[in-house]
């Protein structure tokens, strides 16, 4: 358990906040989550655009002091856009939905930049454990946005888990945790890290619009379907709000797409103007305009639990802080406040440590006088 709490790739923590387009985590979102000692994902354009992606990464570094990275989704154009992050040594790159070859990660590790590949089977993962990836997300059927497997993140984790027991890779759990209670049940199941796409969504830096994120905290109920983007991305299942919109519109025939569709409204996604036609793919940041109740809203199964909207950095805080309330006070029945003992009882931290089986857990809680340990009670 203690793993969790060394954070994973150099950072203070294993939380990652997920990418999240078109545009929505940019360089405000990533540099809170940096600051609070997270790991800040920038989403990059679907697009050739180095100039902007450097633009990104600037604005970025003018926030935050403390290491970030950018995110690509693979079945669009990204060469040109990934030789900048390497070109300016971010420290992580994260990649989804398709395949990055040792080829590539031998490159990016030649930058210095450490690669986490999202997949969502245990195929995909024993394809990046082959590729020497230095962590792997593994998103379950409960995640927001656009959704690769079709498997429970529970049943799969674990199975995730034990293929790259041998390698050392940690894994990142995704799909549906947005609080302590989440952390701590993938930790349990053998995860070192967890990352978080509504959560962090539904918070005061995201570049979601207003109207979004107000529904994210009204709403409870999300259903996983292909009705939105079809033509853009070829009927890429996706977990949704399930909005009036949505639930009027939901048994469309699959012929038919956006492209043939009214126009209802506009954005800026990474600095170009796009016209936003019923059923786009594109779900609303804070420049859309025209009708944004009728636009997607990606939202994952976890989004019941988000009542309001919050800094970035709190959510890191409050998980953090949560998950070790829970496991000190719910989980362990070893737990020993030697505050609340009298002084000449109190067992030095030392001899704690060496009572501990395997002795790592004495020796993370030093200098605190609350003791988490596996041994006996003393
Ligand atoms: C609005 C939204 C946009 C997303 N965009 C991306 C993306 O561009 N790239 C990516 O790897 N994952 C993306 N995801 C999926 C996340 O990486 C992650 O798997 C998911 O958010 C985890 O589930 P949760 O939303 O329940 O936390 C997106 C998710 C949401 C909600």
């Amino acid at each position: 358990m203690a793993s969790g709490w060394r954070g994973i790739l150099g950072f203070d923590y294993g939380i990652v906040q997920a990418p999240l387009g078109p545009d929505i985590s940019g360089p405000e979102l990533a540099a809170a989550v940096a600051n609070a000692g997270a790991i800040g994902l920038i989403r990059l354009p679907d697009f050739p655009a180095p100039d902007y992606v450097r633009e990104m990464i600037r604005k970025t570094r003018s926030l935050t002091s403390k290491p970030f990275g950018a995110a690509i989704v693979l079945p669009f154009p990204y060469g040109e856009n990934l030789r900048v992050v390497l070109e300016e040594k971010l420290a992580v790159l994260q990649v989804y939905w398709g395949e990055f070859p040792r080829e590539r990660v031998e490159e990016a590790h030649r930058a210095g930049v450490k690669v986490l590949h999202q997949v969502g089977s245990l195929e995909e993962a024993a394809k990046a454990k082959e590729a020497g990836v230095d962590g792997i997300i593994i998103q379950g059927r409960e995640a927001g946005g656009h959704v690769i497997g079709q498997e429970g993140l529970f049943p799969l984790l674990p199975r995730v888990v034990d293929l790259v027991s041998d390698s050392g890779i940690p894994v990142i759990a995704a799909g549906g945790i947005v609080d302590g209670r989440g952390y701590v049940a993938a930790l349990a199941l053998g995860a070192q890290g967890v990352c978080l796409g509504t959560r962090f969504l539904a918070t005061e830096e995201s570049f979601a619009h207003p109207i979004y994120k107000e529904k994210l905290t009204e709403m409870s109920c999300t259903d996983y379907t292909n009705l939105f983007g079809r033509a853009r991305w070829s009927y890429a299942p996706h977990r949704i709000l399930e909005t009036p919109f949505y639930t009027g519109w939901k048994n469309l025939p699959d012929q038919e797409t956006e492209e043939s569709q009214p126009i209802i409204g506009q954005s800026i996604i990474h600095g170009v103007h796009n016209d936003i036609h019923r059923f786009a793919g594109a779900a609303p940041n804070a420049t859309a305009t025209g009708d944004v109740s009728r636009m997607v809203m990606y939202a994952g199964q976890g989004v019941g639990l988000i009542t309001e909207i919050i800094p970035a950095g709190e959510v890191v805080q409050r998980m953090v802080a949560e998950a070790k309330a829970i496991i000190r006070e719910r989980l362990s029945d070893f737990h020993l406040d030697q505050s609340r003992l009298p002084s000449h009882t109190r067992i030095p931290l030392e001899l704690l440590a060496r009572s501990c089986r395997g002795g790592e857990q004495g020796k993370n809680t030093k200098g605190t006088s609350t003791v988490l340990f596996p041994g006996p009670p003393l």
